[in-house]
């Protein structure tokens, strides 16, 4: 029977040994997951089964949100890999090279692995998985896709029976933010953007999260997780956020529609779509209104239907949440059957798919199109025929009045759904017209329905 809540076992008073495990990097997550181990230890131990003690530290400097106490701690994060007491390795340093190398080290020498690196399984994932494979060991990456939210878990078991037909999610935390204070309060790009770096969420190179490539890397997961297909990042269509209007903004906003910045993995009988771009939601689905540095990911599964998971997508103890989550399961993982794991992508390996990636003029969306016209009679006209000619269906059209400062008139248009390489050629054919100045601005948009 199980000791009683509020009088369980503590650390150590099991009759096996404590699982022991190493901590590279004592950053934001490193520290809260130090942190969450220790102060949650006799709860984590019920669930686990086992004691958990955390063996040694990898940092290169102390975090002043960290009482390690007298855990032995080493500059050397090799050390961690080679050390013959540590069973489990926790790899939080970030980044792609020096990451990979540890973890191959880990794996070389036995030792089961956790990681938040989304860089590092999108990219390296398929040789670390064989590699894994190979030694018999775990490894476990659920805090790598938007950090305290068990998706990977939910996507892997919890929709296992499904089909799954796509997914949406805004799965980076920082160009959330952005886009959530530019909207809410018209503070600036810079502005929110330092404000994120100082909180921990950004990425050491905040381009990442404003171009878009984090996110790309955790939708790349996803994917393969919801498709069976090997991790492929180099095949994800990738745009930021950094050139969106405040103007584009409140024209959305007043055709009834938000703008976020969201990735996209939808199954095609051609291919699937990987992208991640920003879009125009509807403005009463749920996940238009997730804002400030919250994430949330929409699975639509053919027998589920639509499900929304949503919570903390970065920070130092919602992170951690999903290591320690990872810790547990790979305990329980070493007292049962090994051979009975769950699959890394969730489909056995050799079950994976050959089902193609699209290029991003292959997919198919609906499209805001803000054009800047000439104030001169005939141009709407023009307009609607280039797209009727290309078979594209306009569903709302807005047209406002002349600018002041340059007499142009903005002419915001709403599509149905049509393949991307349409749009392409009618923005090229809009703006070569004379009663068009500028580039067309194009949005994508998607109804989630
Ligand atoms: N930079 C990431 C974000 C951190 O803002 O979401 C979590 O992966």
């Amino acid at each position: 029977m199980r000791p009683s809540a509020g009088r369980g076992r503590g650390n150590g008073e099991y009759s096996v040994k404590p699982v022991k495990v190493g901590i590279c990097g004592l950053g934001t997550v490193g520290g809260g997951t130090f942190n969450v181990l220790k102060r949650n230890a006799d709860e984590i131990s019920r669930r686990a089964g086992r004691g958990i003690e955390v063996a040694q530290i990898a940092a290169r400097r102390p975090n002043p949100k960290v009482d390690t106490g007298s855990t032995p701690i080493t500059a050397d994060i090799f050390e961690v890999a080679s050390n013959p007491d540590i069973d489990i390795v926790i790899e939080l340093i970030g980044g792609y090279t020096l990451a990979r190398d540890l973890v191959l080290k880990a794996i070389e020498n036995g030792k089961h692995v956790i990681t938040a690196n989304k860089a590092l399984i999108a990219v390296h994932g398929n040789e670390l998985f064989a590699k894994a494979r190979e030694k018999g060991v775990i490894i476990a990456f659920e805090a790598a896709v938007a950090g305290g939210i068990p998706v990977i878990k939910a996507i892997r078991e919890g929709l296992a029976g499904n089909q799954i037909n796509w997914l949406a999610g805004i799965i980076n935390g920082t160009g959330n933010f952005i886009l959530s204070e530019m909207r809410e309060k018209g503070r600036t790009f810079e502005d929110v953007l330092q404000e994120a770096q100082a909180l921990g969420y950004a990425e050491a190179d905040p381009t990442f999260d404003v171009e878009g490539i984090d996110a790309a890397h955790k939708l790349t997961i996803l994917a393969s997780i919801a498709f069976g297909i090997p991790l492929q990042f180099d095949k994800a269509y990738t745009e930021g956020i950094t050139r969106l209007t405040t103007a584009d903004v409140n024209y959305a906003e007043a055709l009834g529609y938000r703008i976020k910045h969201l990735g996209v993995a939808r199954r095609t009988a051609a291919g699937i779509e990987l992208r991640v771009h920003p879009t125009l939601i509807p403005a009463d689905r749920l996940i238009a209104n997730v804002n400030g540095v919250m994430n949330a990911v929409m699975v639509n599964g053919d027998a589920v239907g639509s499900t929304l998971y949503y919570g903390a997508g970065a920070g130092m103890e919602p992170t951690a949440s999903a290591v320690v989550a990872d810790v547990v399961d790979v305990v329980r993982a070493l007292t049962t059957d090994p051979h009975n794991r769950v699959p890394h992508l969730a489909f056995q390996p050799d079950s994976l798919s050959d089902h193609p990636i699209l290029p991003i003029a292959e997919c198919e969306s609906a499209y805001y199109l803000r054009i800047q016209a000439k104030d001169l009679p005939g141009v709407l006209a023009q307009v609607a025929s280039i797209l009727s000619d290309r078979g594209i269906n306009i569903e709302s059209i807005m047209q406002k009045e002349a600018e002041e400062q340059d007499g142009l008139v903005p002419m915001i248009l709403v599509t149905h759904r049509v393949q991307e390489a349409r749009i392409d050629d009618a923005i090229t054919a809009l703006e070569a017209l004379e009663g068009v100045s500028g580039d067309v601005v194009r949005i994508r948009v998607e109804q989630l329905n």
